[in-house]
C-alpha cells in the first residue's frame, strides 16, 4: 500500500457522498482511517469494503453535534493509537427555509453540526496531532454566494473559512497547516440523471464528483504543501467566476 502507510487520517461524515470518497481515497494510500458518521449502517459498510480490500479502517458511531460524542471519537482512537495525524472535518447538514420560518432549533442544528462540530474536533484532534499534521475543512461555495432561504448554511460554512484561518494562526507553532474547501455542486446521488444544461453551465463543462474533492484533500493535508496556509480552495468548475446578469 501507499505513502500514507502508519498515517492515521480521521474523517466526518465518511459513511456516504464526498466524505466516502475522501475515506476511499486515504485508504487507498495507505492510511488508517477513522470514519466518524451518525449512519451505522453506512459506516459499517464502508469500514467492510476498505478491510475486504486490505486497507485498515474503522467506523466510529459518532453524532458530531453532541459535544460528548466528539470527545467520545477521540478517546477511542486514544485507545488505538496514540496521534492523529490529518483531520478532513467533512459532516455537514443543510435545510432551506424562509428566514421568517427557521426556528432557533433549526439554527442551532445546522451550526452545531456544521460549525461548532469543526471547532471541536480540531481542538481535539491538534492536541493529538505531531508537528507536520494538517487540518481540512469542508466549506463551501455558499459562504460567498446564496441563493434565497440559505441564512443558517451560509452563516455555518462562511463561519468554517473564519474559522479555519483562525486556526491556521494558533496552530502555526505546533506546525499543524489548516486549510479548507469550498466546493460548488458537487453530485453525490445521480449524476446520470444531469440535464446537459447542469454540466455545461460550468467554465469546466461538468457538474463536480466527490473525486474532486478528495484529491484536494490529499494535496491540502500533504506537508510538502505547508506553504499554504489559512486558505479556502475554491472548487466549483468555475461557477462564483461566472458572470451573470439576465440577457
Ligand atoms: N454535495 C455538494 O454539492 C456540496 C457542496 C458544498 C459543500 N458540501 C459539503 O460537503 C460535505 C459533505 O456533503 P455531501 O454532499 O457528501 O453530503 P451527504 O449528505 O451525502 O453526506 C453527509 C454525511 O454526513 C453524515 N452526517 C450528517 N450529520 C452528521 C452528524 N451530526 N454527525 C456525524 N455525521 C453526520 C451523514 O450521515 C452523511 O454520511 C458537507 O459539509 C456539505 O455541506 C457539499
Amino acid at each position: 500500500m501507499g505513502y500514507l502507510k502508519n498515517k492515521v487520517v480521521v474523517v466526518t461524515g465518511a459513511a456516504s457522498g464526498i466524505g466516502k470518497s475522501i475515506a476511499l481515497a486515504f485508504a487507498n494510500l495507505g492510511a488508517t482511517i477513522f470514519l466518524a458518521d451518525i449512519d451505522v449502517k453506512k459506516g459499517e459498510e464502508l469500514e467492510k469494503i476498505i478491510i475486504d480490500s486490505g486497507g485498515d479502517a474503522h467506523f466510529i458511531v459518532t453524532d458530531v453535534s453532541i459535544p460528548v460524542s466528539i470527545e467520545s471519537l477521540f478517546e477511542i482512537i486514544d485507545s488505538y493509537r496514540k496521534k492523529v495525524d490529518i483531520l478532513i472535518n467533512n459532516a455537514g447538514i443543510s435545510e432551506w427555509k424562509s428566514p421568517f420560518e427557521l426556528s432557533l432549533d433549526n439554527w442551532d442544528r445546522i451550526i452545531n453540526t456544521n460549525l461548532r462540530s469543526v471547532f471541536l474536533c480540531s481542538r481535539e484532534a491538534a492536541a493529538r496531532m505531531p508537528e507536520g499534521s494538517a487540518i481540512v475543512n469542508i466549506a463551501s461555495t455558499r459562504a460567498m454566494m446564496s441563493e434565497p432561504n440559505s441564512e443558517a448554511y451560509a452563516a455555518s460554512k462562511g463561519g468554517i473559512v473564519a474559522l479555519t484561518h483562525a486556526m491556521a494562526a494558533s496552530l502555526a507553532t505546533k506546525r499543524i497547516q489548516v486549510n479548507c474547501i469550498s466546493p460548488g455542486w458537487i453530485e453525490v446521488e445521480d449524476y446520470a440523471g444531469l440535464r446537459k444544461i447542469d454540466h455545461t453551465q460550468h467554465f469546466s463543462q461538468r457538474v463536480g464528483i466527490p473525486e474532486d474533492i478528495a484529491r484536494a484533500c490529499i494535496f491540502l493535508s500533504d506537508s510538502a504543501n505547508n506553504f499554504i496556509s489559512g486558505e479556502n480552495l475554491v472548487i466549483d468548475g468555475g461557477m462564483t467566476r461566472r458572470m451573470k446578469y439576465e440577457e
